[in-house]
Parts: structure tokens; sequence; C-alpha cells
């Protein structure tokens, strides 16, 4: 095993960012391939709370090298924020250690406006988006209007692009009331950045390609999560990339067979940020305890997340998808302070049961979810670190979990802290193989 891909499983949240974490002190490079600053990946360093938007959250291990592809949308202004604010708490990162490719895209000032005046035309069907002009960009790149980093060190073409996209979007931005926007001080700002940016800038694909020569190891960081994803996710209501593990090869300019593992990250119950179909969603006090328990709020927007169920019918999918390997599953000790348990397995639709998941807004808002339940189990697994202390209780629950993904667990996630980990320790070493001693030796 040399390339891991780590992928959230349901609407982005499922705490990627910690598994990642633990994980890349066993690659050499951790690589993000889509999205761009509307992920919010958290991450507890000595108990303090750091939350990555950008940069691939390995970064924080010193010795790695984070990787930015061409799938991502850039945002320089937020792209140095976060480098100051990393800085700030004592991650220095050089542009030995971030490596940036020159054909991402770059999110310029009209994006997020251009995104209120969608967002704003949609009425009650908005997306709910992060306003960051994530969508916007995207819709540049693919109409062939989009400016790349590589762009932003080449004032010439860099001026002649922000003059023919103006011309254009100032149409827009006026029809709808704004505004429109100067050449000038937007070419001498990101004139600026590229100044900045450049000595990240590579060509992210040869880079990937001579380190994997050299015998190096990949971790590929997925951002959002698998329902969100453009195509499989549940359109409209998604973010704009391929979050699926199809992206990567696209995301960094790699072979698909560059992807030797993928490890799905699942959360015990469901969370959904902005509008869509949540067919598991708890509207009621349980929803709010689930969200208040497990702190269920945007790490992006702050905004808070809505709550439901485990929908083994949303997981079983991603799993398919993406040919998940194995399972890390996280915040299971935010069940313990609820009543009862239930976990959605099949849906009721149309006087039949499906199994298999649909991802049209019009099935979904439509579909009643069939629950098993569960008993909370005897014992707390919250700070648990070790495979024997699991609860027999908490065991059964997890074996159902297994056989209805069709997908082994091999970590379990016990608390926010970077220690509070169980692996599966023989699942995690056929993962992983050699890798997998560096883990559990220092865990
Ligand atoms: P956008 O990515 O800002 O265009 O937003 C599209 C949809 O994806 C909205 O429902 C957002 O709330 C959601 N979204 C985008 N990024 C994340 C994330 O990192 N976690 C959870 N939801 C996200």
């Amino acid at each position: 095993m040399n390339n891991l891909l780590v992928i959230g499983t349901q609407w982005g949240d499922e705490g990627k960012g910690k598994i990642v974490d633990f994980l890349a002190s066993a690659f050499d490079l951790i690589a993000r391939y889509q999205g761009g600053h509307n992920a919010g990946h958290t991450v507890y360093l000595e108990g303090k709370k750091v939350v990555l938007h950008l940069i691939p959250a390995g970064i924080l291990h010193p010795d790695k090298i984070g990787v930015i592809g061409n799938g991502l949308v850039i945002d320089p202004a937020a792209f140095f924020k976060e480098l100051d604010d990393l800085k700030s708490i004592g991650v220095e990162v050089e542009a030995k250690r971030l490596v940036v490719s020159r054909s991402a895209q770059v999110i310029m000032p009209y994006h997020p406006l251009l995104e209120k005046i969608s967002e704003t035309q949609r009425g009650k069907k908005m997306i709910g988006t992060t306003c960051r002009g994530i969508g916007p960009c995207y819709e540049d790149k693919a109409a062939r209007w989009g400016i790349r980093v590589a762009d932003l060190l080449e004032p010439s073409v860099l001026r002649e692009k922000i003059e023919e996209n103006l011309a254009f979007k100032n149409k827009i931005l006026q029809a709808f009331g704004q505004p429109a926007l100067e050449t000038g001080p937007i070419y001498e700002q990101y004139k600026r950045f590229g100044e900045r940016l450049a000595p990240f800038v590579k060509d992210v694909s040869a880079f990937l390609y001579e380190q994997i020569k050299a015998g190096k190891s990949i971790l590929f960081e997925g951002a959002q999560g698998v329902l969100l994803d453009l195509d499989h996710g549940t359109f409209p209501y998604v973010t704009s990339s391929s979050s699926t593990a199809g992206g990567v090869a696209t995301g960094l300019g790699l072979s698909p067979k560059q992807i030797t593992a993928v490890l799905g990250v699942t959360k015990a119950y469901c969370t959904r940020v902005g509008s869509g179909p949540f067919p598991t969603e708890l509207k009621d006090e349980t929803g709010a305890q689930l969200a208040r328990i497990g702190d269920e709020f945007g790490a992006t927007t702050g905004r808070p997340r809505r709550c439901g169920w485990f929908d083994a019918v949303a997981a079983r999918y991603a799993c398919r998808l993406n040919g998940v390997d194995l399972l890390a599953l996280t915040k299971p000790d935010v069940l313990e302070g609820l009543p009862e348990i239930k976990a959605c397995y099949a849906y009721e639709y149309k006087g039949s049961k499906l199994k298999d998941f649909l991802s049209d807004p019009y099935v979904l808002d439509n579909v009643r979810p069939v629950y098993r339940t569960f008993k909370v189990w005897e014992g707390s697994i919250h700070h648990l670190r070790s495979e024997e202390k699991l609860p027999a209780g908490f065991i059964d629950y997890l074996k159902w979990l297994e056989d209805e993904l069709e997908t082994p667990v091999g970590i379990i996630s016990t608390g926010v802290d970077r220690e509070d980990i169980v692996f599966v320790e023989d699942r995690i070493s056929r993962l992983l193989g050699d890798r997998a001693e560096e883990l559990l030796v220092g865990h």
C-alpha cells in the first residue's frame, strides 16, 4: 500500500480532519484534489482547536509536504490568511513544504458577488452555499473564462484576462443593481498575490510523478463529502467539485492507478449544512441534542448543522461509489448521551422498500426511512484508546453497521484529541502494510 485516499461518506463534516491529521504521520505528502476554502477541517493540537480550510490538514506535521492540486479553486487572500494564522500558532509553512498547482483556478472578487445574486435568484430553492465564490469560480473553469494560478505570474496575461472577465461580469452585476468593478485595483492586488504565491507554484502533476518514482507515499485528502459531489451527490444541492474518488486523478494530474486504498470516514449520525434533502433529519429535541452534544456548528461559516440518525442507505452508496476498503467511524460517543439509538437501513418509497440510494431530491424528499433501534451500550467509549476495552453492546452495533455497509471498520474516534482513537489493529495493518507499524507503535 503506497497511497491512501481519505474521503467523507456523508455530507461533509464527518471528522476527516482528525483522521487525516492522525494518518499523516505514516505518509510523505498530503494532497488536496478538489474544493477550496469552503472546507473546514478541524484538528485539535495539544488541546487547541485548529481549523484548516484550504491547506491540507497534514501540514501540522512539520516534516510533511502539503499539495494543492489543479482541481482546487484558490482565494489567494484566504490562502495567505491561513498561512499567517498557522504561523501565529507556531506552524511555519515555507514554500518547500507546500506546493500549489499552477493550473488551479483563482477565486476573483466578482465570484462571491455573482454567487449572492445566483442564490437570491433561486429564492426558496437556494443551495445555502458557503458564499466563498466556489460555485462561480468552477463555473468559469467549465465555461473557460477562468483565471489560473499561473496567470497571476504573467502580468500582461493577468490584466487582459481581468479586463475580458469584467467586460462580461460587469454587465451581469449591473443588471442586478450592483456597481461595476474596475480592472486597475483588482489587477494590482492579484499581481501582488502572484508575487507572494510564486515560490509555492509548481506543475503538481510532474512533481507528484517524480515523488512517486522516488518511492514517496501520498495521502489524498478529500474535502466535503460524497453526497455533496457534483455528479453523484444530491444535485443540485451539492458543491461544484468532484469530491468522490474519481476527482483524485483529474484534480492532481495522476493516474487513477495511484490510489492504492480508500478509507471512508463516516459519522455515527448524519449532519448537513445548507439546503437539500436529508431523509433521516430530526427536527425535534433529539436532533437538537445531537447538535448540542456533538457541537455541530459549521467549521467554516459557524452555521448550525442539521442533524439526523445514521443513514446506512446513503453510506452504503458512498462505499460502493468509491470502493471504500475500510471505514473510520467518528463520534459514536455522542450517541451515548441519548435515551436510545436509531439507524436507517432502508427507505420506503411509493409502497416498496429501497436499499439503494437515489440522489434526486424529489425522491429523497418523499422517502420514509426504515429504522432499527439499539439500546445505548453499557460502559462509555469516550476517550477509549484500546480495542480490547470496547463495550460488548457497542461491538454488536458496530457489527450491524459493517454488515449493512458491507465494509469493515478499522478506526473508531472516541473524542476530539489526536490520541482519542481506537484501531482495529489487524485491519489497519492489512490496509497500510509497513506504514501501520509507525502509527500503531506511536499510539
Ligand atoms: P459551496 O461549496 O459553498 O458551493 O456550497 C454548496 C453546498 O455544500 C452547501 O450546502 C454547503 O453548505 C455545502 N458545503 C460546502 N463545503 C462544505 C464542507 O466542508 N462541509 C459541509 N458542507 C459543505
